[in-house]
């Protein structure tokens, strides 16, 4: 063969290639809504900055007519490429070739580009959209998700890793995606289970459709398995962009930092923010929204657990987490589901070095036997782990309610706050005034003339003592009481003091909570 006899033949193998699963497979693929592997790849990186490696990698498998297949790239396209000018790697499987489904070589190439990606120092996208182990190469595509999951795991807490899921996602094989950092799904393209429908209803008799199982409604309000959805494949990949722009290529590097304008006419806002009944809820998401960067909230499970709000934001142009109850939501007390969300993101925003806000008006945990018996303690306590290991500058307010046990757990000096603020408003007590009066003044209100007088100037007397934060910061555990609108110019003040906090070099990974 001439040079130019190869390089033809090169062209003619990449054209065979980038077919993907041939010209009908495309066709459903787009009847249903869906991209294929490559298109979808354009859209989440940089315009032309994707670098395809492996692309002709073959399957070695011979079984059940297998040894003449091809299945162009096997199944998986993978590489890395610019978002917003910074390298990330990215695998996406494409369903049009063998329906994305998983061998020995599909993993080998996911696992090629794991690898580079932490030698890199580099994040992982996976786009998902697969029919799970590919059924004619038995054991050996089993050791490929096992490989992944090992990866996954290692890589952990090390380099961001994100998960998008476009198609199916089945079997063992949801295990990936939940080992990673985020997961956003597509909605009415997208299911995640262990057991499909079929299985659901020969184990167990129950019939239940493949999206109420496992959709992406499902999993951003249930389960709490994926943290975002979107209405279409270009939403998703704009959400992966997005989520990535909050934190750094790797652990110990620095999120970018991004320009801002100060909105100085809205903190005046906080000053009527608090109801004077204290027993009135208000949306801790106005808080948030005046406390951050404009238009810099993005929000992280905002259908579950919705009783606390995960969120990252900037203020000054520095990344941060937010972690805030909310009052709106079962008065914002803190249940399992609430517990196991907040340790999951601190325990991120620890990994990847992103400051902590911490907006507290929390009334206790949740109290009753469901609670109890589903194990509280045990989930709680990760609350009070994560926030106590956690070396990331962190910053708390307490608006209203801090009472008890959950007082410390939304991050008190004793867990290691950098800095507590408190607004006048602040009531930091072991418990509600009611509940306190009903107690240490048992006696007193029983013995009166008129209990239900006496019960109420009690519960009077207890709130001024110390429904107030003036007990705290006597004690210093409260760093300062100020004025609500004056907490956007403190934090500011505390970030910048903090932002080269020393951490120790240990590696944190971010296991599933
Ligand atoms: C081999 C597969 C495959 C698989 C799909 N294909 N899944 N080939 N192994 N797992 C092939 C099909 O044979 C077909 O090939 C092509 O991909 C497209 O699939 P269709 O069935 O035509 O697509 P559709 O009708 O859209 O149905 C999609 C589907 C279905 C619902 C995902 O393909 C399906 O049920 N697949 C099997 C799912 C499954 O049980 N997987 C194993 C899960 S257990 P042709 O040649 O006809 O185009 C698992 C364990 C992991 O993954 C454990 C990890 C620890």
């Amino acid at each position: 063969m001439t040079t130019a006899e190869k390089l033809a033949q090169l062209d003619a193998h990449s054209a065979r290639v980038l077919r993907c699963g041939g010209p009908k497979a495309v066709e459903k693929q787009h009847a249903l809504g869906k991209r294929t592997a490559r298109e979808r790849i354009e859209l989440l990186m940089d315009t032309g900055t994707f670098t395809e490696v492996d692309r002709f990698v073959r399957h070695r498998c011979t079984s059940f007519g297998m040894g003449d297949k091809d299945i162009p790239a096997d199944g998986v396209v993978t590489g890395y490429g610019k978002i917003d000018g910074r390298t990330v790697f990215v695998y996406a499987q494409d369903f049009t070739a063998q329906g994305g489904s998983l061998g020995e070589m599909h993993a080998a190439k996911i696992c090629k580009i794991m690898d580079m990606a932490l030698e890199a120092g580099c994040p992982v996208v996976g786009l998902c959209d697969s029919g799970g182990a590919r059924i004619q190469e038995a054991v050996d595509a089993l050791s490929g998700y096992g490989q992944i999951f090992y990866r996954n795991a290692c890589s952990s807490g090390r380099i961001p890793q994100v998960s998008v899921i476009m198609g199916p996602c089945a079997g063992g094989a949801v295990y990936s995606p939940a080992l990673t950092d985020l997961i956003v799904m597509v909605e009415k393209e997208s299911q995640m289970f262990i057991t499909g429908p079929a299985v659901v209803a020969a184990t167990t008799g129950e019939e239940i459709s493949a999206e109420d199982l496992g959709g992406a409604d499902t999993h951003t309000t249930m389960s709490g398995v994926a943290h975002l959805s979107a209405r279409s494949e270009e939403e998703a990949l704009g959400a992966v962009r997005c989520l990535l722009s909050y934190l750094p290529s790797k652990a110990g590097a620095r999120p970018p930092l991004m320009d801002f304008t100060e909105h100085e006419e809205l903190q005046p806002l906080l000053d009527t923010v608090i109801p004077d009944d204290s027993s009135l809820p208000y949306d801790m998401h106005d808080v948030v929204r005046i406390l951050l960067d404009e238009d810099s909230v993005m929000e992280l499970q905002p259908y579950y657990a919705d009783n606390i709000i995960t969120c990252f934001g900037r203020l000054g142009g520095h990344s941060v987490g937010v972690i805030a109850n909310q009052p709106f939501s079962m008065g914002g007390s803190l249940d399992i589901n609430a517990s196991d969300k907040a340790a999951r993101f601190i325990q991120l925003c620890d990994a990847f070095g992103i400051p902590l806000i911490n907006l507290v008006d929390v009334p206790g945990f949740l109290p009753g036997a469901d609670q109890e018996h589903a194990g509280i303690i045990r989930h709680g306590a990760k609350l009070l782990y994560v926030y106590s290991v956690a070396e990331v500058p962190k910053l708390t307010v307490v608006l209203r309610k801090a009472y008890g046990g959950s007082y410390l757990a939304m991050c008190s000096k004793d867990l290691g706050a950098d800095f507590v603020y408190a607004w006048p408003t602040a009531e930091i007590a072991v418990m509600g005034a009611a509940g306190a009066a009903n107690v240490v003044f048992r006696k007193e209100i029983q013995a009166a003339e008129d209990p239900k007088a006496a019960r109420r100037e009690k519960i009077q007397l207890y709130s001024e003592q110390f429904a107030t934060p003036y007990m705290a910061a006597s004690r210093g555990f409260v760093d300062l009481v100020i004025r609500p609108s004056e907490t956007r110019a403190r934090l500011l003040e505390a970030l910048e003091l903090l932002i080269n906090k020393e951490r120790q070099p240990h590696p944190r990974g971010n296991m599933p909570l």
